[in-house]
């Protein structure tokens, strides 16, 4: 979901121009750089990007001025120490790992590195599959913030539990690598994580309880895994998180009550999961949301018990296909920021009311496959105002009534005229199956000039609400 992308992309930024903009320029002092940290430096490099590299790039100094991109040093005792290390296609000017990179030995031996990132370093996990060193880790324990390993499809095994030893980390992100395994019980102690992505990988087994111990953490994401059990209700003690990203697992069980203590959260995305029990009142807790996607889960439940109105920010909603029963309740029309409500596959019943009709920025309702009845009672602005993003096809006993002669895009489609209102306006809906470009030319003349200036007033008001909608975003 784009929006999902956006608060990455907002969060990620500011973490990572957090960590980058320290130390940018180096080369202002002449300070020197031992020459055993310089060694070290040089044979790390070689260990990720190739043997062959003999440093001319980064000569005389590593740390003044070169063409490089990704490595910064400071200044620590008037001697200058690498404090990033960033490797891959990440900048124009960075360096790119060799086909057989390996984690170098003497990656422990740089005391003052504070960033490591590694983006598309390992990349075949047949021809050469690399894990995580086990021991070492704790050499990084007084200065590590930042351990970034992106799209490296060749990064296998285990995250190992020494990661457990890095306390000062900040970010930890294990984006799109070929890692399995369970996840650690002690990253639950790194209590100045503000990021943990563990996304697009193969990790197995539950979100360890101790993870309810990262009280500053502001983005957990472990999407796109197989990781199965129920939440873990320590997940309340979370409370500085703004996302929470569980989608695509194996999570099976109920929503714990402790999920609504996330005061802040702006973003909660629990689809394609096995969740079951109904929805629980306390989600109505979560104010500050503005994304909930919980579709693709057997959760059943209706959407009764829940205070819709509490959801003020409330941006996107997606709900379909989780069995839901009962009837839409009309204060859903209370979350007034609504822009995209999906409550499609579900088995809802009873009729809609009009009244979402005047959400403001409503741009996508869809209804589609549920068992709604009685009539639609939309107007025709409402309708071509939101064109094919309203569905609600698939409802056996549902129909719409026309309030006057419309034109195909003023209808809903795949829904049927209800029927008292056939004899009415029986032209209008014959008009409708027909070829739809012959529409005019088989009106008489009068109502073929009706026609011409509705869509006048229509296109003005759909322009109208375009610009409206554009000018919101
Ligand atoms: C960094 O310092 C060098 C030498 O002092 C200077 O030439 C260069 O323009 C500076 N770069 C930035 C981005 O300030
Ligand atoms: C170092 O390698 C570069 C190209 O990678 C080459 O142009 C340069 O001559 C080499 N320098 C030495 C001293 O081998
Ligand atoms: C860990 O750090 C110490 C002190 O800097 C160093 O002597 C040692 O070699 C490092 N261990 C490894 C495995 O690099
Ligand atoms: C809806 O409910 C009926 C009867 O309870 C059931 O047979 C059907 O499978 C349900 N459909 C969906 C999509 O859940
Ligand atoms: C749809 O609702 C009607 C009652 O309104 C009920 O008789 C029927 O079984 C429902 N169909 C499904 C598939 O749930």
């Amino acid at each position: 979901m784009a929006v999902n992308i956006l608060v990455n992309v907002l969060l990620l930024g500011f973490l990572g121009l957090f960590f980058l903009c320290k130390g940018q320029n180096t080369s202002v002092s002449l300070s020197p750089m031992k020459k055993k940290e310089q060694e070290t430096l040089y044979s790390v490099i070689q260990g990720f990007i190739g043997k062959e590299w003999n440093g001319s790039d980064l000569y005389p100094d590593p740390c003044g001025w070169t063409p490089i991109q990704g490595v910064s040093c400071e200044l620590y005792d008037n001697f200058w120490y690498v404090t990033v290390l960033n490797l891959g296609p990440v900048f124009d000017n960075s360096y790119i790992c060799t086909h057989d990179a390996q984690f170098p030995d003497q990656l422990f031996k740089l005391k003052h590195l504070k960033v490591l990132s590694l983006t598309g370093c390992f990349l075949s996990p047949t021809q050469n599959p690399v894990r995580f060193p086990i021991s070492h880790w704790e050499n990084f324990s007084n200065s590590l913030e930042s351990l970034h390993l992106r799209s490296n499809p060749g990064l296998v095994g285990t995250i190992p539990s020494t990661f457990g030893y890095l306390r000062k980390l900040q970010s930890l992100v294990l984006l799109e690598n070929g890692l399995t395994g369970e996840l650690p019980s002690n990253i639950g102690n790194l209590v100045r994580l503000r990021q943990l992505v563990l996304s697009g990988n193969h990790f197995v087994g539950e979100i360890p309880f101790t993870y309810g111990g990262l009280s500053e953490l502001l983005i957990l994401d472990a999407s796109r895994n197989d990781l199965s059990g129920a939440l873990p209700s320590t997940i309340g003690f979370l409370g500085s998180l703004l996302k929470l990203d569980l989608s695509n697992n194996f999570l099976e069980g109920e929503l714990p009550r402790e999920l609504g203590r996330l005061k802040n959260l702006l973003l909660l995305d629990l689809s394609h999961n096995k969740l079951r029990g109904g929805l629980v009142g306390t989600l109505e807790e979560l104010v500050s949301l503005q994304h909930m996607v919980m579709s693709n889960n057997p959760i059943g439940g209706n959407l009764l018990g829940i205070e819709w109105k509490s959801f003020q920010n409330m941006e996107s909603l997606d709900f379909s296909e989780m069995g839901l029963t009962g009837n839409v309740p009309e204060s859903m029309a209370e979350m007034k920021r609504l822009r995209y409500l999906d409550l499609s596959n579900n088995n809802l019943s009873g009729s809609l009311f009009r009244s979402l009709e005047n959400l403001p920025y409503l741009a996508a309702l869809h209804l589609n496959g549920n068992n709604l009845t009685g009539r639609l009672e939309f107007s025709e602005w409402f309708y071509s105002k939101m064109g094919k993003r309203f569905t609600a096809w698939d409802n056996a006993n549902l129909c719409y009534i026309a309030r006057s002669m419309l034109t195909w895009t003023q209808t809903p489609h795949g829904v049927k005229l209800c029927v008292h209102e056939t004899s009415l306006f029986e032209e209008t809906s014959k008009m409708k199956t027909n070829d739809k470009d012959s529409n005019f030319m088989s009106s008489s003349g009068s109502s073929r000039c009706i026609s011409y200036g509705f869509w006048w007033v229509l296109n003005v008001n759909v322009v109208f609400h375009v610009f409206i909608w554009n000018m919101s975003r």
